[in-house]
């Protein structure tokens, strides 16, 4: 597989690069102390397209590719986890089956404003009492005489959930046996029976804010049905294995900021008269994140390839969210050992990143998930 960058990917990377550094890393510690929604970073993120990247033109997106996502989400997330992830999730959980499964009347009316970032989306699967069992769900969308849905109850979790106009929701429309038929509606903000938590008090991505939504009785139109009846599993897991992608890439920024920063201290920090990046504790830990770092790159590269040609790749997407998530935890744990007490405080970020790092082996599938999906693939 060619891993060389095109002009294109090169030029998309060197953009983020340039956003990120200028306009979301001073800001960056403020927005995680005070769990901030950045409303002056997504507006930026609309302006540069990053938040319908590859959506066609025709639809309100960028019209760019699944590699030039992964770099442009990198590069964001080493400024700011909460950033990436509000990208990955109007990208990937929200408009990429908006493309996919979405009617003409969905792209242009829902997709269009959503993809140019004038309004965002959310992702409604993850129950109070349903995770990583997602069949599991008690949500039902009852189907009415006029082919409407009646929507009654909960989603939880729900990354960019109180700024979303719109939300994909998964709800059982029927039963089959003991299988559940589940539909993927596109349920809008504000109507009658629609409440919303305030946002949840996290670990770490504190300003990407995610709440509880409450559904009572919410009527849904017939053209907001996402695919068709009883599809929605579907929908749901080959979504999944597109977001998988953009959770590796968040995971890589995150470690990468964490290892240049080590990098840096390790030559200006002295210890027993020598610089510690002199002692080779202090060598092999940058050594091994860089060896891992790259490995996780490579893993999220080739989901990415595979998602641009259009082959399957639910295995490898699950592959490079596995190994970069649990890559980001162990490099930003060494890195914040490399600055001693330094990194225990809020002075350098260090602890933000460490902190950040966690949730990407939680969400869009724990790191048991990703396993039962690549043993699901390799055993056939
Ligand atoms: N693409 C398309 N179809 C797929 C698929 C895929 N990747 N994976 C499974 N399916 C299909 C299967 O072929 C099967 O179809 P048939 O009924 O026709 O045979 C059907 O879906 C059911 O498949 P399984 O029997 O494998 O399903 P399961 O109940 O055993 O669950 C699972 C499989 C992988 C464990 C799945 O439940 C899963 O991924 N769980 C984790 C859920 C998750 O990732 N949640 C994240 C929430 S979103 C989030 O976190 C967002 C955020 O905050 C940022």
């Amino acid at each position: 597989m060619d891993f060389e960058l095109t002009e294109e990917q090169s030029l998309i990377r060197q953009i983020a690069r340039d956003f990120a550094t200028r306009e979301i890393e001073p800001i960056a510690g403020e927005l995680d102390k005070k769990a901030r929604w950045p409303t002056e970073i997504v507006l930026r993120m609309a302006e540069l397209g990053f938040l319908g990247m590859v959506i066609p033109t025709e639809y309100g997106g960028a019209g760019l590719d699944a590699v030039s996502y992964v770099l442009a989400m990198e590069e964001v997330s080493r400024a700011c986890a909460s950033s990436g992830v509000i990208m990955s999730v109007n990208n990937s959980l929200f408009c990429d089956p908006l493309f996919k499964y979405g009617s003409e009347w969905q792209k242009r009316e829902i997709l269009a404003p959503t993809a140019s970032g004038m309004i965002l989306g959310a992702f409604g699967l993850t129950e109070p009492s349903s995770g990583s069992d997602a069949q599991s769900m008690q949500t039902v969308a009852e189907r009415q005489t006029d082919g409407s849905y009646l929507l009654n109850g909960s989603k939880n979790f729900i990354t960019v959930g109180p700024e979303a106009e719109h939300v994909v929701v998964f709800a059982i429309s029927s039963r089959q046996g003991n299988r559940p038929s589940i539909t993927a509606l596109v349920v809008k903000k504000g109507q009658p029976g629609y409440l919303q938590s305030p946002h949840d008090d996290k670990l770490g991505i504190k300003a990407a804010h995610s709440c509880t939504i409450y559904f009572d009785n919410v009527r849904v139109l017939p053209e907001y049905v996402l695919g068709t009846d009883g599809q929605g599993f579907k929908i749901a897991m080959s979504t999944l294995d597109g977001g998988r992608i953009g959770i590796a890439s968040q995971a890589l920024g995150i470690a990468r900021a964490a290892l240049e920063k080590a990098i840096a201290y390790a030559k200006e920090r002295k210890s027993f008269g020598q610089p510690i990046a002199s002692y080779q504790a202090i060598q092999w830990m940058i050594a091994d994140s860089e060896v891992e770092l790259d490995a996780a790159r490579l893993l999220t590269l080739r989901a990415a390839r595979l998602k641009d040609r259009g082959v399957r790749h639910a295995a490898e997407s699950a592959m490079a969210k596995l190994y970069a998530s649990e890559m980001s935890t162990r490099v930003t744990h060494r890195c914040l050992q490399v600055f001693g007490g330094y990194g225990y405080t809020a002075e350098y970020g260090m602890e933000r990143h460490y902190r950040d790092a966690r949730i990407t082996e939680i969400y869009e599938g724990t790191s048991e998930i990703q396993r039962i999906v690549i043993a699901k693939s390799a055993l056939g």
